[in-house]
């Protein structure tokens, strides 16, 4: 027995039977990880490696007016009537107001139960005996025992903290939601990151006008997997093959448009890339800008062009852009955003081909990692004609492959049905085989 230290108290400190001490146990004797329960979305499961580990605290950010409420209502409600038990604590918003959005969600059976509160210790005293809470959100709750005001850094991590312990103590899984401003400059979320086991960001694709969840951090699973929303009426609704929208009445017959098979987590998406060449004739530095693609790459991608490709750049202007807002730091979408730039520069289109490869500082063209998951979604999705290594294996090649295309004229009814166009005969240029996806034919 002592008195506490720090706040000279004339209470005595009383020994706690919770504090229990460490033993070391031998890696192959730990237990295995607590099991996963489905969240009823596949998307989510996908972003979630599997599901939601069982007394795991899951953080959810995204700025405001996202869908976070509208994503974890649904959550919830599909938990529910699936037989698990889900607290939804509400500090923004009236039971009222839950529930009509709930209502409005309707699914049947998914009855969650709501608590509008925003103090932390008297939702945390309810939740033990659920298998699931949502807070909604960390910045509106508020510890008593804390001091700042609600949305302050101490009284966010001091909330987290418990809920967190919870999580841990209880076996509750805890699913954290954190308001975060365009430039994800709020404290609080940011500073949560490391007291959870998972971060996931609820973020806007612009150019599909679709939501994207990404994982940004995943102690059981990958942070590359990506779940692919649409908001509509009736909330949020699963687009589980986001490659043929994202390839949904694009031109493929058009100078510097190039399709780029990405892998993200273990889904490959085929997805646009266009680059813009403008010639200039100033002696001021070209602007170059990238979206989807950091700028360095882009800038490196550009001197092995013009120093290996024996294609002039240097005076002008280039803008390269992937498609449907993503962001892509796949090694293998080096090759298309190359064939990209060399379309737009020797304008002439390069008609539904896909290429994948990474593009070395000597000019050379590697073979990239899972490329029979790539080729298996361009067979998917009809495009049977690809520019890889190791039919193509130095970019002054892919310079003169794409050369050569000029004076190929396509009959029109193959732009107008979108019928593959075949290079059989190329040595350049491979093929799929429909019997076998996942191998090159010349
Ligand atoms: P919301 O989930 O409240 O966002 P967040 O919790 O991230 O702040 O929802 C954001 C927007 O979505 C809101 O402006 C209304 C719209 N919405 C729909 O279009 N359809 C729906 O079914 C729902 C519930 C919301
Ligand atoms: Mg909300």
């Amino acid at each position: 027995m002592g008195f506490c230290p720090q706040c000279r108290g004339s209470e005595p400190l009383v020994e706690s039977s919770s504090l229990s001490v460490a033993v070391p146990v031998a890696v192959s004797e730990s237990t295995e990880p607590a099991s996963r329960i489905s969240t009823g979305l596949e998307e989510v499961d996908r972003v979630l490696g599997g599901g939601l580990v069982r007394g795991s605290a899951v953080l959810v950010g995204g700025a405001p007016g996202i869908g976070k409420s509208t994503l974890l209502g649904q959550v919830g409600a599909r938990m529910t009537a699936m037989g698990s038990r889900v607290l939804l604590a509400s500090a923004e918003e009236s039971v009222g107001q839950v529930g009509l959005r709930q209502r409005r969600l309707g699914i049947a059976g998914g009855d969650v139960d709501v608590i509008a509160s925003s103090d932390i210790a008297s939702v945390l005293d309810l939740a033990h005996t659920y298998d699931v809470l949502v807070i909604d959100s960390i910045q509106t709750v508020f510890d008593r025992e804390s001091s700042g005001a609600a949305g302050s850094v101490s009284q966010v991590r001091s909330c987290a903290d418990r809920a967190v312990r919870l999580a841990k103590e209880q076996g509750v899984t805890v699913i954290l939601v954190g308001h975060i401003t365009k430039e994800g400059s709020l404290a609080g979320p940011k500073a949560l990151e490391h007291l959870v086991d998972v971060v996931l960001y609820f973020e806007p694709d612009d150019k599909l006008g679709l939501r994207v969840l990404r994982g940004m951090k995943n102690r059981f699973g990958t942070v590359w997997a990506t779940g692919v929303f649409e908001m509509t009426a009736s909330g949020l609704v699963e687009i589980p093959d986001p490659s043929v929208l994202a390839l949904d009445g694009r031109s493929f017959f058009a100078p510097g448009s190039v399709i780029m098979p990405a892998l993200a987590g273990r889904r490959c998406l085929l997805n646009e890339v266009q680059a813009l060449v403008v010639p200039t004739n100033t002696n001021a530095p070209p602007r170059r800008s990238s979206t989807g693609v950091t700028n360095g790459r882009l800038h490196q991608i550009l001197a092995v062009l013009d120093r290996r490709g024996g294609l002039s750049l240097s005076t002008a202007e280039v803008y390269v852009s992937v498609m449907g807002g993503v962001r892509t730091a796949d090694p293998a979408t080096d090759l298309a955003i190359a064939a990209a730039i060399i379309s737009s520069r020797l304008d002439v289109a390069i008609p539904r081909v896909a290429a994948f490869g990474e593009v070395g500082l000597t000019g050379e063209i590697r073979a990239s990692l899972q490329a029979d998951v790539r080729l298996a979604e361009c067979h998917r999705l009809g495009i049977d004609s690809v520019l890889a290594a190791p039919l193509v294996t130095r970019v002054d090649q892919l310079v003169s492959a794409i050369e050569d295309l000029r004076d190929k004229e396509l009959p029109e009814s193959e732009k107008t049905e979108g019928v593959v166009h075949n290079f059989a005969g190329r040595p350049r240029v491979a093929s799929v085989n429909a019997s076998n996806p996942s191998g090159f034919v010349s």
